[in-house]
């Protein structure tokens, strides 16, 4: 069986799998992360997002051949570490804005909001409606007018 390195959560992991299998079935299956959730599994849904060396990414369609051993994941179990925090500010935003109705897509909704502020940064502004109109994961609760207050009030605590 093929191994796989990559650096998880600021950690380096390995993984026994076959070259094809998707990289969320690795996270949650064989190193047992289950903040990536599966929703669609052919990246529409958006409820795996994580981060790829800081990008926003869909892990369901992505094998995990194509990650390399420099490569570092981050999903919303690893996010507060990225700021030396008990929680991330966007974490504690959704959490004063009581968000979450299910729950099912929040951690891939934080990690989206997340990886959208920093491209903002990057770009010289701070969000705004136009990259908020960008998002494309899916709330089957319908959390939507939530989730952008909390994008905002997390971007402006951090
Ligand atoms: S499960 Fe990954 S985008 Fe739907
Ligand atoms: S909170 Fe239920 S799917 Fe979004």
């Amino acid at each position: 069986m093929p191994r796989h390195t990559f650096i998880l959560n600021g950690e380096p992991v390995t993984a026994e799998v076959e070259d094809d299998v998707r990289l969320l079935w690795v996270l949650r299956d064989v190193l047992g992360v289950t903040g990536p959730k599966y929703g669609c599994g052919v990246g529409v849904c958006r409820a795996c997002t994580s981060h790829i060396n800081g990008r926003a990414f869909n892990p369901c369609a992505v094998p995990v051949k194509d990650i390399a051993a420099t490569d570092e994941i981050t999903t919303v179990e690893g996010l507060p570490a990225t700021v030396g925090r008990e929680l991330h500010p966007m974490q504690e935003a959704w959490l004063d804005l009581d968000v979450a109705q299910c729950g099912y897509c929040q951690p891939g909704q934080i990690m989206t909001a997340v990886a959208k502020v920093r491209e903002a940064r990057e770009a010289g502004r701070e969000i705004g409606d136009a990259d908020l109109d960008e998002i494309r994961n899916i709330c089957r609760c319908g959390t939507y007018h939530r989730i952008r207050e909390a994008i905002r009030a997390g971007a402006s605590r951090w």
